[in-house]
């Protein structure tokens, strides 16, 4: 006997929603063949219902309130695209699962602040909360922990996970382009967050990222136990420097087990030119886990835009449709562990660093002096004249000096630098990016 219809309701209709509805009808007969029943979007609910959104509504019920919608019985499945941590998703969210239907949702900010509750709720309730488009857009990420490592014990991950960053460093080391120029053109993309600086500031990242680790290493999910850095701070120089010195800048949410606990971070990060996660251009995300036996698995895809998002809503409604339910995290809500703020200072790793030091006999010497008292090991020392400067121009003024570092610890660089500073040796504020090895 053939199943009957899912109905589903979608609260949102941006990019995202319009690009899931396009979808839906055009894949309709594919999607019921594969999936033994029909998928319908029977009911939607947004801000203004009078936008075109380039897509037919006509069909389809109207809600004003969404969480009137999320509650309504035309419904099996709702689907939020609404976003932010906050009334309405959150509500809307809440009152689904509270009243027996599955949840598919693309909200990452929601699932960073309240997701090992919702998850509790869903498990309560037996239904489904999935979240595939949360993170990397197309890219199976969630599924990918979730699932397909579900046997597997995993040490590392670490990701692109925000398409803006990665857009603007690309273009900024290939096309010499300035930051503000960069941003302003992935805004008109939709790349970016409503408040650009939430990606820049590496915020988008974090949330991500506490998603994946709860995922991988089934600790509470929890923004505020990761160490947070942005791009903002990268200058045409350090790209240039770490092209030269075999390396590329990519902002990276890095969650690793260490004797002291998950470290999870984000920051901008220096990786070798030949790593898979240093070929990742443009807008496009990737993932990279190290398991037990089997790293490094890496997962490079679109991970912004509407269709690259809508896939992956998509993919979770078919889930749903088949009769399929995971844990959200894998395992139970109330059985995911505490876990705490990494404490950077214990952080080990090698560093770039740039500074601008006094051109004058005796500044090597004293930062290698400073260097040596931390116990740090220099793998490369280069000092640049400035183009086109020559000795007359740069005396007693400054050059860039750039320094490659063995793998030593946060703590040990922050001693030396400060050091250095005292020193009177440099002018500005040193340039500090860690290396992550792969
Ligand atoms: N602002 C996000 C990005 C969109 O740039 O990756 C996808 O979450």
């Amino acid at each position: 006997m053939r199943k009957e219809t899912l109905r589903v309701g979608v609260a949102g209709l941006g990019t995202v929603g319009a690009a899931l509805i396009a979808q839906v009808a055009r894949r309709h007969d594919a999607l019921a063949a594969r999936c033994g029943r029909a998928i319908e979007i029977v009911a939607v609910s947004a801000r203004s219902r009078g936008k075109d959104r380039g897509v037919d509504l006509k069909k389809m019920k109207w809600f004003d309130d969404p969480v009137a919608l999320a509650r309504a019985g035309e419904i099996d499945l709702f689907v939020e695209l609404m976003g932010g941590s906050g009334d309405p998703a959150k509500a809307a969210v809440e009152a689904a699962l509270g009243s027996g239907k599955s949840v598919v949702t693309a909200n990452k900010a929601l699932l960073a602040r309240h997701g090992v509750r919702l998850a509790a709720l869903a498990e309560k309730n037996n239904v489904a909360l999935n979240f595939e488009a949360a993170v990397g857009a197309a890219i199976p990420a969630v599924k990918t922990l979730r699932e397909g490592l579900a046997g597997n014990q995993v040490e590392r991950l670490y990701g692109i996970l925000n398409g803006t960053c990665n857009y603007i460093l690309t273009r900024m080391e290939q096309e010499g382009l300035a930051f503000a120029e960069c941003l302003a053109e992935a805004q008109r993309l939709g790349y970016a967050e409503a408040d650009p600086t939430f990606d820049i500031e590496g915020h988008d990242t974090a949330q991500k990222l506490s998603i994946l680790a709860s995922l991988a290493f089934g600790t509470k999910v929890e923004e505020k136990a990761i160490y947070v850095e942005g791009i903002s701070s990268i200058q045409p120089a350090d790209l240039a420097a770490a092209d030269q010195l075999g390396y590329r800048v990519k902002l990276l949410g890095v969650a690793v087990k260490t004797p002291q606990g998950i470290e999870q971070r984000v920051h901008p990060t220096m990786v070798r030119k030949d790593a898979p996660i240093a070929q990742v251009m443009g807008v496009t995300n990737a993932v990279t886990i190290d398991a037990e036996g089997i790293s490094p698995l890496t997962l490079i895809g679109p991970g912004a835009g509407g269709m690259a998002t809508a896939s992956a809503v998509l993919s979770d409604i078919a889930d749903v449709a088949r009769g399929l339910r995971v844990m959200p995290f894998g395992r139970p809500a109330a059985r995911l562990t505490d876990v705490r703020k990494a404490p950077m200072q214990r952080h080990e790793g090698g560093y770039y660093i740039r500074l601008q030091a006094r051109d004058k006999p005796g500044t090597a010497a004293t930062i290698a002096t400073r260097l040596a008292e931390q116990e740090i090991s220099l793998e490369s020392i280069v000092q640049r004249h400035p183009k086109g400067a020559d000795d007359r121009m740069t005396k007693g003024g400054s050059v860039p000096v750039i320094l490659i570092t063995y793998a030593t610890t946060e703590d040990a660089v922050r001693k030396a630098l400060a050091a250095v500073g005292r020193d009177r040796v440099i002018s500005g504020r040193p340039q500090v990016i860690r290396i992550e090895k792969n």
